[in-house]
């Protein structure tokens, strides 16, 4: 009787195992192709993108932004490229634009080429509405609600929500990647991660 237990108990722990290997194996290869992909990026840029929501999408694009990059347009050209690409492709960037800091005054943002309607707010002083401070702070903003922030300059009552990243050369501030959203709340850490990697990719062009 002892040993007919055992032997069940035998059989379903074997059962598991098999099952758990069978588990195991789909996940990985799963994991493999998709952290081969990962790699190829991390490899390319130094990059460390996790594997989430938008990613599939954020990787080709990612490799589409190198080849505006590489391309002979010239920057500006190269700039409005990016931002046409960013906004055509990803549905919650409904205004996508880059500032510069003025060389000459180093306090003051200067609107560069950007995609969607165009703005009154083309000098923004460091400090000032969500871009100012971004410069000012040297870090990226995310506001999820526009509405809630008292400084804020405002391009258009669509505009729900907006994120903000510094670009950096040699450690330096030299400009801004502008994203306004008519959807309130849509940026998350994926956003930021994905548009933090193009800033370095573009930082040349600024
Ligand atoms: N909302 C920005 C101003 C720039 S526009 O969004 C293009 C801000 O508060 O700084």
């Amino acid at each position: 009787m002892i040993s007919v237990e055992r032997n069940r108990e035998k059989v379903s722990l074997l059962k598991f195992s098999a099952r758990a290997k069978m588990q195991k194996e789909i996940k990985v290869n799963a994991y493999v192709s998709y952290k081969d992909v990962l790699r190829r990026v991390s490899l390319k840029e130094g990059g460390c993108m996790k594997k989430k929501r938008e990613l599939p999408i954020f990787l080709l694009l990612i490799e589409k932004i190198r080849e505006i990059v590489n391309s002979k347009l010239d920057k500006d050209g190269k700039l409005k490229g990016v931002c046409k690409l960013l906004r055509d492709n990803v549905s919650h960037y409904d205004w996508v634009g880059f500032y510069r800091v003025d060389k000459t005054r180093g306090n003051e943002l200067i609107l560069g080429p950007f995609e969607g309607k165009p703005t009154e707010h083309v000098r923004i002083p460091f400090g000032r509405g969500i871009c100012g401070q971004a410069a000012e702070l040297r870090k990226t903003f995310i506001v999820h609600d526009v509405s809630k922030e008292t400084n804020y300059l405002s391009c258009s009552a669509k505009v729900k929500s907006e994120i903000v990243v510094p670009v950096f050369k040699n450690g330096e501030i030299v400009g801004e990647l502008d994203i306004d959203s008519h959807t309130l709340s849509p940026f998350t850490d994926e956003d930021r991660e994905f548009l933090e990697k193009i800033c370095e990719m573009v930082s040349k062009l600024l």
